[in-house]
């Protein structure tokens, strides 16, 4: 799969460890930055993560910030992202097999490097289940139905 990585200057020490994790799983992983530990802002790299996936050029996408919060927040600004923050692998699979989360983020304040790899493995490895959830999904799309336009 070819998987996108983002992360601010406080994600950015668990990037490297993640991404070859990812490599070793046999992914290929496109580094969007940042490229250091210079503070910087997290809409940057969240967004630039967005683009791509929205873009087809990845498949998935993982962020990471202080504590995923900020910059799964500004992936979620673009239509048809749907950037989830995990702590543990349950919400990580759940995503996925009921919300079809093509985003995942998390924060390098709040779990160990070792947790993190656990809840992308899980991310990346459980299939969306579709049937029920799919108007779920839909309506998180439709300016009408978040207008209050329709039911
Ligand atoms: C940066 O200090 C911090 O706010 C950022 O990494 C993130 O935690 C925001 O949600």
């Amino acid at each position: 799969m070819r998987i996108g990585i983002g992360t601010d200057h406080v994600g950015f020490a668990y990037k490297k460890e993640i991404s070859d994790y990812l490599k070793d799983l046999g992914h290929e992983v496109v580094d969007y930055g940042t490229y250091s530990t210079e503070r910087t802002d997290y809409p940057i790299w969240g967004s630039k993560v967005a683009r791509e996936l929205v873009a087809g050029n990845i498949e998935r996408g993982v962020l990471i910030c202080g504590t995923g919060v900020g910059i799964s927040l500004s992936a979620n600004r673009f239509q048809g992202v749907r950037a989830v923050v995990c702590s543990e692998p349950y919400t990580a699979k759940l995503a996925r097999a009921h919300n079809n989360a093509n985003i995942i983020a998390f924060g390098s304040r709040v779990i160990g490097i070792e947790l993190a790899k656990m809840i992308v493995e899980v991310f990346l490895t459980t299939e969306y289940e579709g049937g029920r959830h799919q108007q779920r999904i839909d309506e998180l799309d439709d300016d009408d139905f978040l207008c209050g336009m329709k039911e």
